[in-house]
């Protein structure tokens, strides 16, 4: 095994476009299956030892990831109510989603009222109100004047004009997870306000939705990559058949 072969892996392009995780992944191969006979270049050393010395800290068992931020809603008692929600996400490819809510929310009861709900995107215009609907409930403040609701006609659940998506939502399927209920919903309708849109097409930058991930919401920010472009590009930079044949 030489510096060629090595320099061969990214399709001949210099080493700096090897990811250092490829990096490692590359290494490791190698002191595998050619324990002697390996001559690794310098980058790639100056990569791993750089890589090697990110401290990592063991943290509590707790999901330490990004949650979107969304407002659920619900009438409840012929009025609409809204409680801010972390936990919740696609299922598949479906038109389905997922949120997952306490048993004993007001909004909860709502949902099993009208076998309804809208998920609604705030933008960070938004953030204060968010907020006020995930630390105060509606069985105590009445919430409903918040926001200006509307309706479709293929469910009863109040959608908020004031987020640029709202999709509203039949349950399908409830599974309880000891005190929270995981609500399953099939997408009946979607709206998106015109302006974000380009070509008819929903725009994340223009629609700018919140993500939480405590303690702060945050904006989208700037594009970092293209979904199925950017993973096709590099691909073609790498030699996967050389890859698969030391695997
Ligand atoms: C950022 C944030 C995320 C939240 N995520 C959830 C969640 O995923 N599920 C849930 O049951 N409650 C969640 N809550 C708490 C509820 O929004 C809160 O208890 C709310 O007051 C319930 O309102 P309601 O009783 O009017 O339905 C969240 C609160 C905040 C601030």
């Amino acid at each position: 095994m030489n510096e060629q072969t090595i320099n061969h892996l990214p399709g001949g392009s210099p080493c700096p476009a090897v990811s250092p995780q490829l990096s490692l992944d590359i290494v490791a191969v190698y002191s595998k299956n050619c324990s002697k006979d390996i001559s690794i270049s310098q980058w790639h050393n100056k990569k791993m030892r750089e890589v090697l010395k990110l401290e990592k800290v063991k943290m509590p068992n707790r999901p330490a990831m990004l949650f979107p931020t969304i407002l659920v809603g619900a009438d409840v008692n012929g009025r609409p109510n809204y409680c801010t929600v972390g936990a919740c996400g696609v299922v598949n490819l479906e038109p389905m989603l997922y949120v997952s809510l306490k048993e004993t929310h007001y909004t909860t009861t709502g949902i099993k009222e009208n076998g309804c709900f809208s998920v609604n995107l705030p933008s960070p215009d938004l953030a204060e109100k968010t907020d006020f609907c995930g630390v105060v409930s509606g069985k105590i403040t009445d919430k409903s004047e918040l926001f200006t609701p509307f309706y479709d006609e293929s469910g009863k659940a109040p959608m908020i004009r004031e987020c640029p998506i709202n999709m509203l939502c039949r349950v399908t399927q409830t599974i309880t997870l000891s005190d929270f209920v995981m609500v399953l919903g099939e997408i009946v309708a979607v709206y998106a306000d015109k302006k974000g849109l380009t070509a008819g097409q929903i725009d994340p930058v223009k629609m700018n939705p919140m993500v939480m991930m405590y303690p702060s919401y945050f904006e989208l920010g700037k594009v970092a990559g293209t979904v199925f472009k950017d993973g096709n590009e590099y691909k073609k930079t790498l030699d996967i058949g050389q890859l698969n044949n030391w695997q």
